[in-house]
Formats: C-alpha cells, sequence, structure tokens
C-alpha cells in the first residue's frame, strides 16, 4: 500500500457534535439547539434537556486532552467547523462575538502546538437559529451578505492558522435536508422546487464568494467544496436502469459541476426548464460562480446505492435507493461498499481533474466497554478496524489509479453526537466517550483498540495495512 510522504492523515468533527457549551461565553442558539431527535425530527420551541448536542462530548472544555489524544496517534490533519452562531449569535448583528473567537484562537494554537493542520468547515449543519426563524435560511438572499460578513471576520482572524477550508458541509444535502442543511424553515413538502433551488443558488454565490475572499485574506489558502458523495450503481443493465443512475448523479455532480467549472450545466438547464422551476441570478453572481472555483474537492464517503426501475427499496438510509444484493450493511442500514470508494474517487477525478481530499468516511457502530486486562477499559472495535482497513485499500488503489488525494479524516474520531439520530450511541470513534442516550455519563475519554491500529497505519504511511 502506497500512500504520497506528505498525507494528510487524521480525524473529523463538527462543532455541533462535539463542543456542548451551547449557550456560554456569548454563544448564540443554532438549529441544533432545536433538534433533539436528529434529521427527521421537527425543530422544538426551545432547547430541551434531552437534546444531547447541547453538551455534546464537552469538547469546549476538554479540547486540550482530545487533540492530546490525536496527536497521539500521530494526526497531521484535525478536520473541525466553527460554530457560526459563537462568532454572530444572531448571524445578521455587526459585530462579532469576542469570547467565541477567542475560543477557536485557542484551539488552532493547540492544533499547532502538536504539529496539526487546521482543516475548518465554515458551515456544518449548524446555521444561527435566529437566521432561520427570521428570515428562513438560505431560502433568502440576504443570507450571502450574513455568510460574508462571518467569513470576512474568521479569514481575517485566522489567516495564518488556517490553511484549508471547506464552505459548507455536504453542500446537496440540502435536496435531503432543507432545516438541517440550509436552515429552512419551510417543510420540507411545502418547499417548491424554484423556492429549493433559489436556496441553492444563493449558496453557491456564497460559496463563491468565501472563495474569492479568501483567496485575497490568505493567499496561501486552500477552499474546497464539500459534497454527500453517494456513487450510484444500476441495479440492472436494464437501459431504463442506466438512465435513471445517470439522472440521479446529475443531481449530485450539480454541486461538484458549479464548483469547480463555475456555470449552470445543461442537464440542470433542461430539469429546470421541464418542472417550470425559476430562479433569480444576475449577470454579477454568474461571472463570480465562473471566476471563483474552489482549489479542491472534498467529500463524506459511507455508502453507495443502487437504482433502478426496479427493486426493493432500501429501509433506515435516508438517501433512499434499492437494496443492492451483494452487499451487507451496518447496525443503520448503511451498506457497506469499501469498493465505492475507489470507485468516486476515481469518477470525481475524471469529471473534475482536482486534488480531492476524503474528510469523512468510517463505520457508526454500537461499541461495547471493557476490561482492557490492565485495570483500565477499552472497546474491542475489531468490526472497525476491518472497515477502515478495507476502505484505506481502496484509497490505495486509486492512488495507483493516479488519482491525487490529499488526506483522509475519518468521521467522529471522538465519539459525539450522530447528525441523522442524534444518538451516542451510534459511534464512530478512535477514542470512546463515556456518554449515553439517556445523558449519563462521566465524559472520560478511553481509547479504543482502533485507536493503537490508526497510530501505527500513520506511524508507517499506511504501508501496514
Ligand atoms: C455526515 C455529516 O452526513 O455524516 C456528519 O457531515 C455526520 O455531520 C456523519 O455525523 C455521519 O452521520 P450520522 O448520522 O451517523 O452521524
Amino acid at each position: 500500500m502506497s500512500f504520497p510522504e506528505n498525507f494528510l492523515w487524521g480525524g473529523a468533527v463538527a462543532a455541533n457534535q462535539c463542543e456542548g457549551a451551547y449557550n456560554e461565553e456569548g454563544k448564540g442558539l443554532s438549529i441544533q439547539d432545536v433538534l433533539p431527535h436528529g434529521l427527521k425530527s421537527a425543530p422544538t420551541a426551545e432547547p430541551t434537556p434531552d437534546n444531547l448536542k447541547l453538551k455534546g462530548i464537552d469538547f469546549y472544555h476538554r479540547y486540550e486532552e482530545d487533540l492530546q489524544l490525536m496527536a497521539e496517534m500521530g494526526f497531521k490533519v484535525f478536520r473541525t467547523s466553527i460554530a457560526w452562531s459563537r462568532i454572530y449569535p444572531l448571524g445578521d448583528e455587526e459585530e462579532p462575538n469576542e469570547k467565541g473567537l477567542e475560543f477557536y484562537d485557542r484551539l488552532f494554537a493547540e492544533c499547532h502546538k502538536y504539529g496539526m493542520e487546521p482543516l475548518v468547515t465554515i458551515s456544518h449543519y449548524e446555521t444561527p437559529l435566529h437566521l432561520a426563524r427570521k428570515y428562513n435560511g438560505w431560502a433568502s438572499s440576504q443570507m450571502i451578505g450574513f455568510y460574508e460578513k462571518y467569513v470576512r471576520t474568521i479569514f481575517n482572524r485566522y489567516k495564518g492558522q488556517v490553511k484549508y477550508w471547506l464552505t459548507f458541509n455536504e453542500i446537496n444535502s440540502v435536496l435531503h435536508s432543507p432545516f438541517m442543511s440550509g436552515g429552512i424553515v419551510t417543510p420540507q413538502e411545502e418547499l417548491s422546487l424554484s423556492d429549493l433551488y433559489q436556496a441553492i443558488h444563493h449558496e453557491f454565490v456564497a460559496s463563491a464568494l468565501a472563495t474569492k475572499i479568501a483567496h485575497e485574506i490568505m493567499p496561501e489558502a486552500q477552499v474546497g467544496c464539500m459534497i454527500l458523495s453517494m456513487p450510484t450503481y444500476p441495479l440492472t443493465p436494464n437501459p431504463d436502469d442506466i438512465i435513471k443512475v445517470m439522472e440521479c448523479d446529475h443531481f449530485n455532480d450539480f454541486f461538484g459541476d458549479m464548483h469547480v467549472r463555475g456555470e449552470y450545466p445543461g442537464y440542470m438547464k433542461r430539469y429546470f426548464r421541464e418542472n417550470d422551476i425559476q430562479i433569480k441570478t444576475t449577470p454579477e453572481e454568474l461571472v463570480l460562480l465562473k471566476e471563483h472555483t474552489v482549489d479542491f474537492v472534498s467529500f463524506s464517503y459511507y455508502l453507495s446505492l443502487c437504482e433502478g426501475v426496479e427493486g426493493e427499496d432500501i429501509v433506515g438510509n435516508f438517501m433512499g435507493g434499492k437494496k443492492n444484493p451483494y452487499l451487507k450493511a451496518s447496525d443503520w442500514g448503511w451498506p457497506i461498499d469499501p469498493q465505492g470508494l475507489r470507485y468516486i474517487l476515481n469518477k470525481f477525478y475524471d469529471r473534475w481533474q482536482k486534488p480531492l481530499f476524503i474528510v469523512e468516511n468510517g463505520l457508526g457502530a454500537k461499541d461495547e466497554l471493557v476490561d482492557d486486562g490492565q485495570g483500565g477499559k477499552t472497546v474491542q472495535d475489531g468490526y472497525r478496524i476491518q472497515y477502515m482497513t478495507a476502505h484505506l485499500r481502496q484509497v490505495a488503489e486509486a492512488i495507483a489509479d493516479g488519482v491525487p488525494v490529499m488526506g483522509y479524516t475519518s468521521w467522529g474520531c471522538i465519539d459525539l453526537v450522530s447528525a441523522s439520530t442524534a444518538q451516542m450511541s451510534k459511534r464512530y470513534g478512535f477514542i470512546y466517550v463515556d456518554r449515553n442516550d439517556d445523558g449519563t455519563g462521566s465524559l472520560q475519554r478511553y481509547p479504543k483498540k482502533s485507536f493503537h491500529w490508526y497510530k501505527e497505519v500513520i506511524a508507517t504511511n499506511g504501508a501496514c495495512l
């Protein structure tokens, strides 16, 4: 197994799933503070005690201990997000919250202490709640101005500290989850396609604007888009299935095409025409999109999908698709397909010819804390090691195919609260956090078996795989 010498090994988290401290030091509420039961649940009027994200894993107060453990694994990069509502508690005020800015000063300094490069998601499913409620989130063009002010603040503050930036987490997820992804309060079933694609247009413009501003303020910075990748296979060779897969691919490739090629593709113009989708754009916006494309493409990869005109629908995975008879699934019904990662790396590179960064991948599983035989506790997570070994071998295959892969940050390198289900028990980490779905637990950290395995992977630059 061969990985480039400067390969960025590491792990990823998001502020709203780990920080906690939801109302400390001036932080405003984010949409996650009123989503106690995850993706498909209705938001509550106020934060409620059953919302695990309010405390998360208390990373806000324990980041020093956590980063030390990540440094012990040898991380070269640490991906996290900035909680927008820590910086601008409401989102539409003029002055930022200094205490919030200071937290990330300390966090990034701590990363550099260990030689870890921060990789920062600007907006990871945590729109300030006020912007969602007052403006209907990204449905409003005013969001572009609020986002611009936010990015100018963080770029000016963290220039020299942060080199790698991602504009929106899984930007294509707004198609499935308009509230969590886009802060859009209108219920999904009442949202017209024109409203949805107008909101997406606003995000594209904001993303291009952030790319432009980042390059002006930090010439050494690299800005990427972030896409939820869903390699989709035809269920049969029936040409109807092939065309269905092509059309499904278009809905996701559209997001990368906009960020890399900087213009609306013909297949989307046709879709807009045939579905009477009207979106407002200005000539200046179209120039901005064309002139300020991304430096790299990043993506999450958990599963592949199958599509066809017949076949059994998958249940339990929010992306839909048909059941692939060749694949087993995780405890949460997500099909496990290591080769899908090689496939999508090749596909994305063939299409965009940009460096690629795998910024999320991993296995959400139920872990059991057991005695480690030396007076401590651990998790014997051989299943996770098996999952990640198989996936990383496919990354090496893609690299051998000639795909430039910048790095790999496994998702939830330390256990955190799940985005889709809001559970603690859906664990991804190399580090176990003692917190349960009912909120009990000491919050103590315990390295799992996979912790030692990943340390070896990084130390050998993947040779031990
Ligand atoms: C991605 C998100 O969709 O998948 C993360 O960017 C999320 O925020 C991750 O946590 C895993 O999903 P889940 O639902 O298992 O937490």
